[in-house]
């Protein structure tokens, strides 16, 4: 039988949207059970968000590192800690936990800026004994692996072009000025704790990750076209991004948080020498694969030719899966890797090394746009 992880959770408190996704996404499959957590900073709320997870209060706790060491000596403590902290911590937290051996799930991005991602990513790989997860949750959709394998198995031949784009409108359509942007932006607003780039380390970084993980390419140079939101508010909002990827392949990533009547959208185009495929996350259980000649194929979740597709669903074709479903996926493949004794098997979770080449991107476009220069990374 195998067994049940014991999770606790960093973050993902009163507040946090995605700290729910978290925590319906551990729960689906039914190999995590949350027996602890530090949802904020501070104890009471800590402790009333965990009795309404029906926590025990003396395993709520309002500091990770008392979270960490006290989970430590317990016979029955936490196998596993996911972090839903804003970037800024993800790096510190996720470290004390590595160091005391407990395997991490945690959110995007990677690490707030690249300094602090090459410092995790060599504290992971020295640590041999556990498993690291980042919930990069867009590469974990059914139509996004069966993406991934469609170009693997050369069926758009090799990779020419590389297309994707993640825009939103952060402050719904209101006219942001110095007053009301603290409440609009929040965190976002503050370097310590968005790190290298807002818009970047927000949603570029799926994006960037997303255009990777399909495409299986690496960029190698970038020409990076920057804003910030204006003279008044200085949060980066737009990135115009011009790559190269290490086959030739020549990629366009487009991110902005003030792309207005932008509603998630994050889609993906990429053209082979024999054929393209897009996939759009509002439309998430169909890829269209378009061939050189002849008429345009319309893939569809766990059916017929996307057969594949079906490792990465819970339910049957014609039958929608979306957004939490992709994210169970993360945790499922992570639980699977740590219970597993198969050393070879293959999993598609996203890795701490994609997250470092994401920090390595951002970092180069804030480069790059500073000095108005094409830049190798
Ligand atoms: N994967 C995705 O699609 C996705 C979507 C949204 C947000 N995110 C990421 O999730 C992270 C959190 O974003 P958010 O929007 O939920 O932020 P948020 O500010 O809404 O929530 C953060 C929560 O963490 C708690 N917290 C902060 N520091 C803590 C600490 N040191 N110890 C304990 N609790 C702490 C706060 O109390 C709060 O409840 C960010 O890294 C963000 O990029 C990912």
């Amino acid at each position: 039988m195998k067994k049940i992880l014991k999770l606790g959770i960093v973050g993902g408190g009163p507040g946090s949207w995605i700290g729910n996704i978290h925590r319906i996404a551990s729960r689906i499959d039914g190999k995590y059970k949350i027996c602890a957590g530090s949802f904020s900073r501070n104890l009471k709320i800590s402790n009333t968000f965990g009795a309404s997870l029906n926590l025990e209060k003396n395993r709520c706790y309002s500091n990770y590192k008392t979270m960490a060491n006290t989970e430590f000596k317990r016979d029955d403590g936490i196998d596993i800690v996911a972090i839903m902290t804003p970037p800024g911590s993800h790096q510190i937290i996720a470290e004390y936990f590595i160091k005391k051996n407990f395997h991490v799930i945690s959110d995007k991005p990677f690490a707030a800026t690249y300094t602090q991602a090459k410092k995790l990513y060599s504290t992971i790989k020295k640590n041999k004994k556990i498993i690291y997860g980042l919930t990069h949750n867009y590469s974990a959709y059914p139509m996004v692996r069966m993406a991934k394998k469609l170009v693997r198995d050369k069926k758009i031949g090799d990779v020419e072009f590389v297309n994707v784009e993640y825009v939103q409108d952060w402050s719904k359509g209101i006219v942001v000025n110095k007053k009301n942007s603290k409440k609009i932006f929040r965190w976002k607003l503050d370097k310590k704790i968005v790190g290298t780039s807002a818009v970047l380390n927000e949603i570029g970084t799926h994006a960037y990750h997303l255009a990777n993980y399909i495409s299986g390419l690496k960029g190698n140079s970038l020409f990076a076209d920057m804003k910030k939101y204006n003279k008044n508010i200085n949060l980066d909002n737009n990135a115009q991004v011009l790559l190269n990827y290490e086959n030739g392949a020549k990629g366009l990533l487009w991110t902005c948080i003030s792309a207005r009547g932008g509603n998630y959208g994050l889609r993906i185009r990429i053209f082979g020498s024999k054929g393209s495929l897009e996939w759009v996350q509002n439309d998430p259980n169909y890829l269209k694969l378009n061939p050189a000649k002849g008429a345009v194929k319309i893939l569809e979740k766990a059916f017929h030719e996307a057969d594949f597709s079906k490792n990465f669903a819970r339910v049957k074709p014609g039958h929608p899966e979306g957004y939490v479903d992709a994210f169970a996926n993360i945790y499922s493949e992570v639980a699977d890797h740590i219970n597993s004794k198969n050393k070879k098997k293959e999993y598609y979770y996203p890795t701490a090394y994609e997250g470092l080449l994401t920090a390595k991107f951002i970092q180069t476009c804030v480069d790059s746009s500073r000095q108005k220069k094409w830049l190798k990374f």
